[in-house]
C-alpha cells in the first residue's frame, strides 16, 4: 500500500528513484512523486496524478531534476483522493522538509487542528503533509532531525514508514518505520531504502530492516541507525537469495502470466528445500516432533487468497493429522474473545508478510500467549521477524497484484505442516507417508500439464468477456478452491463473481441464476463429485452457463460448454492442480477486456492498512 524509496549516492537521483518505484508500483499506483535535493538542500518536488508513466513523462525520466539525494513514493489513496496536491512528497512551507510516507497516521485530524492552532496552513487532505509539519514543528523545537523524527514518533498513533530530507543536511535522508515495511542499504557509495527489496536487488543484495521505531539515517555511503532515545543501535545484515531477474518479466506479456508458469518451479523448489532424504525436514523451523505432539488445536488465519489456503489447509490437516483446525479471516480475528486453552497453534499465512490485519491476528495471538507459526514468502518481513516458527515458502518476488505462485506455495507449505503432524502424531504408516511425499513431488510435472492447455482455456475466457456474473461452486476441498477461482476473475476482470459451497447455492443464491449466469463448477473430490454435479444440474435448469474443472475421468454433466480436465493426484491435493485453469480464466479473460492485469483497479498488492 504506497512504495516509497529513497537514494543518496553520487549519481544523479531522480532516474533511480523512478527505477525503484516502477519495481513498487504494484503497491499502489494511483499517483507518484519525487523529491530531490541537490549538494547545497535545495528540494525540487514533482508529482502526477496517475500512473507512474505520467510522472515519468512529466519530468522526462527524471533528467529534468538535479541532485544526487532524492526521496519518492507511488501511492494507494487512504486519505483524500488522488489527485496531484494529495500525492507525495509533501513539504513545509518553504519545502526545507520534505517527505513520503506509507502507512496511515490514526490521529491525524487531532494533530493537524493542534498544528493549525500553531499557525500551520494544510492545502492536501492527507495525513502524510499532517506528518511532515509534524516533523517540521519539531525540527524548530530541537535544531535536530533526530530529536524531531524521535518526537514525531512519540506523538503519532498508527503506522508509517517516513522517509525526510531535511535541506539543512544536504544530501542525507531520515528514515523511520512503525507497522510499515522499509528495507535499507548501503554500498560504501550509495545508499538506498525501499518499502520492498526488489527496488534494491539491481544494486545489492545485502540489506538492513529496521524494527519498529528505529531511526536510519543515510550519509556517505554507510547507514546508522538509532533509538528513538538517539543511541544508536546495531542492525543485522540480511542477505536476500532472490535475483533482480527474478522480478522481471521474462518476455511475458505480464507478471501474472509470468508468476502461473513459474508455478512448477516454485513447487519443486519449496518441497526440494524441505524434503530431505525422504523425510520432511522442519529443523529450519525449530518445530519439534515433541511440539508438534502437543498441539491439540490449529487456527490458522490469513487475509484474501491466504485466508483461502486456509481453507484448504483445514481440510487436508484435519483429515491427515486429525487435529480440530478453525480458520479465521485475519482481519476479525483480533475482535472475538476466543476461547483457549492456551495450547493452540496459531498460523498466519501471508505472502507480503506485512498485511496489517494479518500483523495484527498474529500479535493478538501473542499477547494470548500462543505459539505463531508463519507461512511468508517476503524474508525479513514483520510477520516472519514477529512468529515464533516461520516457513518460508519458495516461491520468488511476486509482482502481480493476483497472486498466483506464493497461493500455490502456499498450498504446498499447508500440505507439508499436515504431514509434519501426521507424522508427529503416528497416523501414517512409513508406506502411506511415502507414497504422499511421492505424490506431492509429482504436482510440478502435472501442472506443466494443464499450462500446456493453456489455448483452449484462452478461447474459452474469450467468449466469456461481456459476462457479467459468476460463480464458482464445489464441495469440501473443492470449495476451498471456487474461493480462490472467484476472487481471482473478480480482482482482475471486474466481472462480479461468488464462490459457493455447492449444496448451499439452493438456500439462496440460486435466485440470482438466470440465461447465461455462468456457473462453474470444481470436480476433484470423487465422493462429493456426484452432488456437485446435481448442483450444476440445478443450475443449468435455471439456463446457467457451465464450465467444469474435473479430475480426469470425472463424469461431468452433458450440457457443459467448457470441460477443463486435470491429472488426478491423491484428492486431499487437488487444489494445487484444479487452481491452475481458473488462474488462467482469470488472466486471459482480463486481458481480453483490455484491463491492466497486473495492477488492477482499487488494489494493492501489499495491503499494510487496516
Ligand atoms: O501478502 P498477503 O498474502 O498477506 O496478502 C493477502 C491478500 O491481500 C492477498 O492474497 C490478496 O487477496 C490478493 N490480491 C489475491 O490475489
Amino acid at each position: 500500500m504506497c512504495g516509497i524509496v529513497g537514494y543518496t549516492g553520487k549519481k544523479q537521483a531522480a532516474p533511480i528513484l523512478l527505477e525503484g518505484l516502477t519495481k513498487l508500483e504494484y503497491r499502489g499506483y494511483d499517483s507518484a512523486g519525487v523529491a530531490v535535493s541537490d549538494a547545497y538542500g535545495r528540494i525540487e518536488i514533482a508529482k502526477a496524478q496517475g500512473k507512474l508513466d505520467v510522472l515519468k513523462e512529466k519530468i522526462d525520466g527524471g533528467k529534468t531534476m538535479h541532485g544526487a539525494c532524492g526521496i519518492g513514493h507511488t501511492r494507494w489513496a487512504t486519505h483524500g483522493v488522488p489527485n496531484e496536491t494529495n500525492a507525495h512528497p509533501h513539504c513545509n512551507d518553504d519545502s526545507t522538509i520534505v517527505a513520503v510516507h506509507n502507512g496511515i497516521i490514526e490521529n491525524y485530524a487531532e494533530l493537524k487542528a493542534k498544528l493549525i492552532r500553531r499557525g500551520y496552513q494544510f492545502y492536501s487532505q492527507t495525513d502524510t503533509e499532517v506528518a511532515t509539519k509534524l516533523v517540521d514543528y519539531y525540527y524548530k523545537k530541537h535544531g535536530e532531525p533526530l530529536k524531531a523524527i524521535a518526537e514525531f514518533s512519540l506523538r503519532v498513533r498508527g503506522s508509517y514508514a517516513l522517509a525526510v530530507l531535511f535541506s539543512d543536511y544536504p544530501e542525507e535522508i531520515y528514515a523511520i518505520r512503525k507497522d510499515s515495511p522499509m528495507v535499507i542499504a548501503a554500498t560504501g557509495k550509495e545508499c538506498f531504502l525501499a518499502s520492498d527489496v526488489p527496488a534494491l536487488l539491481k544494486y545489492t543484495k545485502n540489506v538492513y530492516y529496521i524494527e519498529n521505531d528505529q531511526i536510519a539515517h543515510l550519509k556517505n555511503g554507510q547507514t546508522s541507525f538509532y533509538n528513538i532515545d538517539g543511541d544508536p543501535v546495531e542492525i543485522p545484515l540480511t542477505h536476500i537469495t532472490w535475483d533482480a531477474q527474478a522480478a522481471e518479466k521474462d518476455g511475458y506479456e505480464h507478471y501474472m502470466l509470468k508468476e502461473i508458469h513459474e508455478q512448477p518451479r516454485v513447487i519443486k523448489d519449496t518441497l526440494g528445500y524441505f524434503i530431505q532424504n525422504g523425510k520432511i525436514d522442519f529443523s529450519e523451523l525449530n518445530l519439534t516432533d515433541a511440539y508438534l505432539k502437543s498441539v491439540n488445536k490449529i487456527i490458522i488465519a490469513g487475509c484474501g487468497s491466504a485466508y483461502h489456503v486456509g481453507v484448504a489447509m483445514q481440510y487436508v490437516i484435519e483429515d491427515l493429522a486429525r487435529i480440530p483446525v478453525r480458520v479465521e479471516l485475519a482481519s476479525e480475528f483480533r475482535y472475538r474473545s476466543f476461547i483457549s486453552d492456551g495450547k493452540e497453534l496459531v498460523i498466519i499465512i501471508s505472502q507480503s508478510g506485512e498485511t496489517a490485519d494479518s500483523i495484527a491476528a498474529l500479535r493478538e495471538a501473542k499477547s494470548r500467549g500462543l505459539k505463531t507459526l508463519a507461512i511468508v514468502n517476503v524474508v525479513g518481513s514483520t510477520i516472519a521477524r514477529e512468529a515464533d516458527f516461520v516457513f518460508y515458502t519458495k516461491a520468488g518476488p511476486e509482482i502481480s497484484v493476483a497472486t498466483t505462485k506464493a497461493y500455490s506455495a502456499q498450498l504446498v507449505a499447508g500440505y507439508l505442516i499436515a504431514l509434519k503432524f501426521a507424522e508427529a502424531h503416528s497416523l501414517l504408516s512409513d508406506g502411506q507417508y511415502r507414497e504422499l511425499l511421492s505424490e506431492l513431488c509429482l504436482l510440478p510435472e502435472k501442472i506443466k500439464t494443464i499450462l500446456e492447455k493453456d489455448t483452449a482455456i484462452q478461447q474459452f475466457a474469450f467468449h466469456c468477456m461481456d459476462k457479467k456474473n459468476a460463480f464458482f461452486i464445489g464441495r469440501g476441498l473443492d470449495y476451498a478452491v471456487s474461493m480462490e477461482g472467484s476472487l481471482k476473475l473478480k480482482e482482475i476482470s471486474y466481472i462480479h463473481s461468488e464462490a459457493y459451497a455447492a449444496g448451499e447455492l439452493k438456500h439462496g443464491a440460486i435466485s440470482l441464476i438466470e440465461d447465461g449466469t455462468l456457473v462453474f463448477g470444481i470436480l476433484t473430490q470423487d465422493e462429493l463429485a456426484e452432488k456437485t454435479v446435481s448442483n450444476l444440474e440445478e443450475t443449468k435448469s435455471r439456463k446457467a452457463q457451465l464450465a467444469v474443472v474435473a479430475f480426469e475421468g470425472t463424469e461431468v454433466p452433458k450440457s457443459c460448454e467448457c470441460v477443463f480436465y486435470v491429472p488426478r493426484t491423491d484428492a486431499r491435493f487437488a487444489a494445487s492442480l484444479s487452481v491452475i485453469p481458473l488462474q488462467l480464466y482469470a488472466y486471459y479473460l482480463s486481458v481480453s477486456k483490455g484491463n491492466n492485469v497486473d495492477k488492477p483497479r482499487n488494489l494493492a498488492k501489499s495491503v499494510t492498512v487496516e
